[in-house]
């Protein structure tokens, strides 16, 4: 199983959805293995392109302090799953890190809140750090049940986990409104919301596993909204879309967050 982080982490994902042929996807780690240089920057970094691209940007980030990462696994190990890949591929290929439950996923492939708990446990099983993607739609917030909405889809996520296990997982506050509209959600939106994951964490896993959960915020980041958002004790990071296709909006954002964590 995966090793609790050893403090609550930072951290900047690129999640590359269906963009980005491996060759493509390849020039653009090499680039921001280039961006990074000798640094060690002050927060984690993962790249999760599509499957066919995973080879290719291991390669490119070989020695460098990126981390790879998948934006979907199967629960089982293997087995009759024509189309599926499992964590336990993933893990061979290098993936560190794997997106669980996109809000893409969950409203657009079907995926329910068992579904999500299935996969978190077998990516903790397979070594690999899931990322729990929790988030309202634009209908949730406006009939005031986003807290309602988190709470169901964190206590499903986590029912029955220890802390240890938790502490393993990091949580993506992605509001789906957000996502993909250019409609970031305010800092107090973004504080408000990670509240109450905190709660709900440490009410289903137990008391203190919230204080050391990292929380990312997801939706719309880009490199001149990221630094107000990082700048909240609430947000340990971010999930990235669309401004992660391109290597100088993502090293923006990232040097963002090693920034805050500096200042924090
Ligand atoms: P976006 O996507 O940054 O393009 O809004 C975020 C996500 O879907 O994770």
């Amino acid at each position: 199983m995966t090793r609790p982080w050893p403090r609550r982490p930072r951290l900047v994902a690129g999640n590359w959805k269906m963009h980005k042929t491996a060759p493509e996807a390849a020039a653009l780690a090499r680039e921001l293995v280039m961006l990074v240089g000798g640094a060690r920057p002050r927060c984690e970094i993962a790249l999760c392109p599509p499957f066919p691209a995973l080879s290719a940007v291991g390669e490119a980030l070989r020695g460098s302090p990126l981390h790879l990462g998948a934006q979907n696994l199967h629960p089982a190990t293997h087995g009759a799953f024509t189309g599926e890949v499992s964590g336990l591929m993933l893990a061979a290929l290098g993936c560190r890190f794997v997106i669980v439950g996109h809000s893409e996923r969950r409203h657009g492939m079907g995926e329910n809140d068992e579904l999500v708990a299935q996969k978190l446990r077998a990516a903790l099983r397979d070594g690999l750090t899931p990322i729990v993607c929790v988030g309202e739609i634009l209908a949730e917030r406006e009939a005031d049940r986003t807290a309602e909405v988190l709470v169901r889809q964190t206590q499903a996520a986590y029912a029955g986990l220890d802390s240890a296990a938790a502490l393993a997982t990091v949580i993506a506050y992605e509001p789906v409104w957000a996502i993909g509209t250019g409609r970031v959600a305010t800092v107090e939106q973004a504080r408000e919301a990670h509240q109450i994951l905190r709660a709900t964490l440490d009410r289903v896993v137990g008391q203190g596993t919230a204080a050391r959960t990292g929380i990312l915020y997801g939706g719309s980041v880009n490199a001149a909204n990221a630094a107000a958002l990082f700048a909240d004790e609430e947000v340990d990071g971010a999930l990235v879309g669309g401004a992660s296709l391109e290597s100088a909006s993502f090293w923006r954002i990232a040097s963002a967050a090693s920034s805050a964590t500096e200042a924090g």
